[in-house]
């Protein structure tokens, strides 16, 4: 098997064009960065590079616009975060992504950034489009993938980008992803738990099935759980739910008693009429319609604890509730604590991945522990899938 291609710290970039590929994807609130974990994580590199005297120009995504321009999901934030923590010139280019862009960078000296408006705001982005991600190579001479948690994307930034461009390379956030996870996969010991919720069921909700085959236990906590409840009969209320489910959870089921993998749903919840409201206890089959299932309850929790206890490799990917209102983020610090307890006491094998979840656990000044922390989502479940992803695949 042909291996990915690394930036080489020998490689030499001064008054080179790098188009680097970020994950700046950080949630934000009123424009305001609520978690900066993402990219404070790439500030080493992005630092490297300056150092070096690159020409530097940054692609990221926030959020999923859809191809339309939209004020609330503009880099501007993080532009402005981007030109505090650097000591150099930093741009933002908010027009248009097209042939008279590269004389327009001219501008740009050795050393100095260009972070790029939101490349969503493009459609031929997630289009994966062929003329756009030729034109956005044209900006520069060497591409770097850092930004592994986007490498499950077939998107023009991501893939399509590494058909006209001569050099690409992994940047080393990706390479100690890889490398960390990897490790894991190789050493990991049973009985292993999979704890995954979050609220992006779509991109979740198939790898489920696929996991099965590889762990022993799953449970399913977050917006993930409302469909497993809905499809045993439980109201959920006015939580969200994925439409047409119901086929793959009946699939999950059946796979999970061929293979002996333990599927573990909430027994009880915290539930409120609105997000920011304070939370009422209640069993999973006395839910309200005009209730959301905002966080698992204590019995959940007491449960999940002791299979964490039981378990020698836990890998947890999604918060377990609403944690942006504190009064739902006590399943999700509960979790990270007991993984972490557990991590540093019994030497329990634990990855811990997903922006939201990094940003749920930052909610608390705990200092926990984990093998290796993850700040990939989807991409993180698709790998430990086993899938070989686009994004990692073109640059083997
Ligand atoms: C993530 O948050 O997992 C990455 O930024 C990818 O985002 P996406 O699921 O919208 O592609």
């Amino acid at each position: 098997m042909s291996k990915i291609k690394y930036f080489s710290e020998n490689l030499d970039v001064q008054s080179k064009t790098i188009i680097l590929r970020l994950d700046l994807n950080v949630p934000l609130n009123e424009k305001k960065i609520k978690d900066k974990s993402r990219i404070v994580t790439c500030l080493p590199f992005l630092k490297d590079l300056i150092k070096k005297k690159a020409k530097i120009i940054i692609i990221s995504h926030l959020g999923r616009p859809k191809g339309v321009k939209n004020n609330d999901l503009s880099l501007t934030p993080i532009y402005k975060f981007l030109k505090e923590q650097l000591e150099t010139k930093v741009y933002f280019f908010m027009g248009d992504i097209n042939e008279e862009m590269k004389s327009k960078f001219s501008y740009l000296k050795e050393g100095e950034v260009i972070l790029l408006e939101n490349i969503r705001f493009f459609k031929e982005e997630s289009e994966n489009d062929d003329n756009f991600a030729k034109k956005l190579a044209s900006l520069g001479d060497i591409y770097i993938n850092d930004a592994f948690s986007c490498s499950h994307r077939e998107q023009a930034s991501i893939h399509k980008i590494t058909k006209y461009i001569k050099e690409s390379y992994a940047g080393p956030l990706l390479k100690k992803e890889v490398a960390a996870i990897n490790a894991i996969i190789k050493n990991k010991k049973e009985p292993v738990t999979c704890i995954i919720g979050g609220s992006k069921i779509s991109t979740k909700i198939n790898v489920i099935t696929n996991l099965i085959k590889n762990v022993n236990n799953i449970v399913i906590v977050g917006a993930m759980a409302n469909n497993f409840l809905n499809f045993k009969g439980f109201q959920v209320g006015k939580s969200i739910v994925e439409k047409n489910s119901r086929k793959i959870i009946d699939n999950i089921y059946t796979e999970a008693k061929k293979l002996n993998c333990n599927i573990v749903v909430p027994e009880d919840c915290n539930v409120s009429t609105n997000f920011e409201g304070s939370g009422k206890t209640k069993k999973q089959d006395s839910v309200e319609k005009n209730e959301i299932i905002l966080d698992i309850g204590p019995k959940t929790i007491k449960n999940i604890e002791s299979i964490i206890d039981q378990s020698s490799t836990v890998l947890w990917n999604g918060p377990a509730g609403y944690f942006e209102n504190k009064n739902f983020s006590t399943g999700t610090l509960a979790i990270a604590r007991k993984i972490s307890e557990n991590t540093a006491k019994k030497s329990l094998i634990s990855i811990i991945g997903g922006g939201d979840t990094i940003s749920g656990i930052n909610k608390s000044n705990d200092k926990f522990a984990f093998t290796h922390l993850s700040t990939a989502g989807g991409a993180f479940l698709e790998f430990l899938e086993g899938k070989d992803l686009p994004g990692l695949n073109v640059l083997k």
